[in-house]
């Protein structure tokens, strides 16, 4: 492939996506469209910039006329989309932004690569989709779809199109979903960032319920790779699923960044749960191992303890990305906690 084309490129895992193609396809330009959001930030890839094959191209998934100059200016072979609203709790503040960009902006994105004429699309999509697990099982990608949140219910939704758009239009698209993410330049709104700044700067860590909810970690660059994967070697119309394969409650998690940051326990503070607050997710991740030779490879133990160095070494990163906007949605999250 000559040029990708990625959306959301100056978010956590589209930032981490960049890095990994330029250093992984020494011959491929990668074009980086983000309309920098609060969530995105160019500083994150501040190293590449001037990279002769990374070209950034400011603007919204969901303005059909930007989108399609860029993809005539610059003529993909493929279209990567990471650009989201992720974040569940601000979806439960205000659902409006969720359903634009991840709605809206993947029919948009999708129509425009089927008049430019491109020949591979990814959606990034997550295993929320799937909704709740119970205390056993795990998500296949033969689990119904069954979203429990407005950020859930809008990656569904976008889900549903780019299956319509293949069904209907045999649009060249494969569907990732992934389970939580960790690792350098993640938002600190997330738990792991959010968690271990705080801890840093020894303010409480605000527990949902009584922390017994469960999620299954991978590292960022893992979760990269899988696409990359699904990216050359997927099926149009397939979906992967991927799973660092690491369950845990979040307040075993919890205990252990406090250790990994030399910090006491008595900065834990349960607060009122999130509304909807799914039980547990773990996904079976056997068809991507099986079917694209992927399979995660950072141990969780060495991943976060490298992830919690990198937030003590890039504290004005986070001082940063913590201003004007992060202090309004914190006071309307966790009020004065
Ligand atoms: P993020 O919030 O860190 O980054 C999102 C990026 O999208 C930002 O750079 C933002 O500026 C950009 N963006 C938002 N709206 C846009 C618009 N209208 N037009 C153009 N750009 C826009 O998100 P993330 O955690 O890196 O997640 C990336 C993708 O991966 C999302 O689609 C998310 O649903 C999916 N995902 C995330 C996780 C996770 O654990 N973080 C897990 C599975 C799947
Ligand atoms: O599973 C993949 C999903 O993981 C992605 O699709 C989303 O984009 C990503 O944000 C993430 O969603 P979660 O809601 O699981 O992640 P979050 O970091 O917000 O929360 C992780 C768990 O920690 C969840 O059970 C809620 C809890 N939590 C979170 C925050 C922010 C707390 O207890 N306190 C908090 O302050």
């Amino acid at each position: 492939m000559k040029t990708l084309l990625v959306t959301g490129g100056c978010g956590f895992i589209g930032s981490n996506f960049v890095r990994l193609q330029l250093e992984a396809h020494p011959d491929q330009t990668v074009v980086n469209v983000d309309a920098l959001t609060y969530a995105g930030n160019p500083e994150n890839l501040a190293d590449v910039a001037d990279n002769g094959r990374y070209v950034f191209r400011k603007g919204d998934v969901t303005d059909r006329e930007f989108v399609e100059s860029v993809l005539k200016e610059t003529r993909p072979e493929a279209v990567v989309n990471f650009a989201a609203e992720s974040h569940v709790d601000r979806s439960i503040l205000d659902s409006g932004p969720f359903v634009r960009t991840n709605v809206v902006g993947t029919q948009v994105l999708m129509d425009a690569c089927r008049t430019v004429g491109v020949g591979r699309f990814l959606q990034v999509s997550t295993d929320e989709v799937y909704g709740s697990l119970g205390e056993t099982g795990l998500f296949t990608e033969e689990t119904p779809l069954a979203p429990n949140s407005p950020y859930s219910a809008s990656k569904a939704a976008a889900d549903c199109l780019v299956r319509g758009y293949h069904h209907t239009f045999d649009f060249p698209a494969v569907v990732t979903r992934c389970s939580n993410n960790y690792g350098p330049y993640q938002f600190p709104e997330k738990l792991i960032p959010l968690f271990v700044s705080n801890a840093l700067a020894d303010k409480s860590l605000p527990v949902y319920g009584e922390g017994t909810n469960v999620r299954d970690w991978i590292h960022v660059l893992d979760h990269c790779r899988g696409i990359d994967a699904a990216l050359r070697n997927g099926t149009p119309g397939e979906v992967y699923n991927f799973g660092g394969e690491c369950e845990m409650t979040n307040i075993a998690l919890t205990k252990l960044l406090l250790k990994l940051t030399d910090k006491p326990e008595s900065l834990i503070t349960y607060v009122t749960d999130r509304p909807g607050h799914d039980l547990r997710y773990a996904i079976d991740c056997s068809k991507a191992k099986r079917d694209l030779g992927w399979e995660p490879e950072v141990p969780f133990e060495t991943g976060l303890a490298e992830t919690v160095a990198w937030y003590r070494e890039n504290t004005e990163w986070v001082d940063r990305v913590k201003s004007g906007e992060y202090l309004k949605y914190y006071e309307e999250q966790y009020g004065g906690r």
